[in-house]
């Protein structure tokens, strides 16, 4: 290896809250990521199945039927992958609908796709803005904002969790400088379930004339009447923001992002978004099975979202009844707070010897020096299901002395 990329990767695998140095990430899976899941953990020498609470695959609409059948279809009359760009040949006909009825699923004039989640992001702010713009956002907000803003060379500023004041401040004082800013907002935080109170942030970047930008990644499928997400749940019209985003890769069991909005906008990113238009799109097959689960979430989406939230309500419940601190977020993610770092990974081996996978998170998910076991609820875990894995979580707590650490009591 060259002596230089050597240094390099020395150097930064020397941090020791390093992710490698734990020694638990990239476990190997070998089956769907469902309910349960077959996997084989780090330093073991063969799978085995466990309780998935891992994944966001919210409404297992990629085990669907309907989703496989929609899929095979496409293999046949597409094959594998797009194989271009889109601006050149790789924008089918599947893209093209797909997009369409994800506009008109938001209410939106139009809708683009990009390569992931991520790209969608990142692509957006870095094709937007530049160098003398700003970007702000809360610290809890995903990487590929981050990232978008630092590509593009806009200033990034970050304020305190869910600290709507600081945000004030800070937007007030980018007006009073005359610039060009863009409020990244998350409907739902990724690591905690947290629900944004988006009108409150819509409200204080409209008085600044700061630019709205939603990702709503973990909302879609699990947020609102009709499960269109988190301005769905407040009420709010769809264009109370500029753009909204959200990523095909979570309740709609796919992979790929797309970002809705005016449809000016839209063609601009078509064209001026490097992560788009230097990357091939979505293989069509995946593009083919995300379009049929999209029109089951428009059939069904109601009731499934619904019950979904039920049950994450439900998993709260039995959390707290267990010793911890855990109150429903009112989407389906819950995350147990571990104010000792060094005690994630032992309660969550732990839970991996009683079969119940979660993610165990750490910085830089995270603020340096504590940690949490996210779980991910979904529609196809039972209630048995959720009662196993909170007693799991209970005992294994207990057993690494992790309740008292957090209650006061073991
Ligand atoms: C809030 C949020 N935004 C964006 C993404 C990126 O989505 P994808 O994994 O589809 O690239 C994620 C995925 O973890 C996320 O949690």
């Amino acid at each position: 290896m060259h002596p230089a990329l050597e240094k390099k990767i020395r150097a930064a695998g020397a941090a020791e809250t390093d992710l490698a140095s734990w020694g638990v990430y990239y476990p190997v899976v070998s089956s769907s990521l469902t309910a349960r899941v077959r996997l084989r953990a780090r330093g073991e020498d063969s799978p085995r199945q466990y309780l998935n609470f891992s994944t966001s695959n919210y409404l297992a609409l990629g085990q669907r039927p309907e989703v496989a059948s929609a899929v095979a279809r496409a293999m046949e009359v597409y094959g594998l992958g797009a194989n271009s760009s889109p601006a050149l040949s790789g924008y089918y006909d599947v893209h093209e609908t797909l997009e369409q009825e994800l506009a008109l699923f938001h209410g939106a004039e139009a809708a683009v796709l990009f390569p992931s989640g991520l790209s969608a992001n990142a692509g957006t702010l870095a094709a937007l803005l530049g160098k003398g713009d700003a970007v702000v956002m809360d610290e809890a907000g995903h990487g590929s904002l981050y990232l978008g803003a630092q590509t593009g060379g806009a200033e990034i500023r970050f304020y305190r969790h869910l600290d709507h004041q600081e945000l004030d401040w800070l937007l007030g004082r980018f007006a009073e400088e005359g610039r060009t800013v863009l409020l990244a907002m998350i409907g739902v935080y990724s690591m905690t379930g947290e629900i944004e109170n988006l009108p409150r942030a819509i409200e204080i970047a409209r008085k600044h004339g700061a630019i709205t930008f939603l990702d709503d990644a973990h909302a879609v499928g699990v947020l609102g009447q009709e499960a269109r997400g988190s301005m769905e749940h407040f009420g709010l019209p769809s264009g109370a923001v500029d753009l909204h985003m959200s990523t095909l890769s979570k309740s709609l069991s796919g992979a790929g992002g797309y970002v809705a909005g005016p449809r000016a906008a839209v063609e601009f990113l078509r064209f001026q978004a490097k992560m788009l238009l230097l990357s091939a799109s979505i293989p069509p097959p995946v593009a083919a099975g995300c379009l049929e689960g999209l029109r089951i979430l428009r059939r069904e989406g109601s009731g499934m979202a619904r019950e979904l939230r039920a049950k994450a309500t439900y998993f709260a419940e039995l959390l707290c009844k267990e010793g911890f601190q855990a109150p429903a977020t009112g989407s389906a993610i819950l995350a147990v707070r571990v104010p000792d770092e060094g005690k994630v990974i032992p309660v969550y081996r732990a839970l991996l010897a009683r079969g119940v996978l979660v993610n165990p998170i750490l910085y830089p998910a995270v603020p340096r020096g504590e940690g949490r076991l996210r779980a991910a609820v979904t529609l196809a875990h039972s209630r048995e299901d959720l009662e196993t894995a909170a007693r799991a979580f209970g005992e294994c707590a207990r057993e690494c002395s992790l309740l008292r650490s957090l209650t006061g009591r073991t």
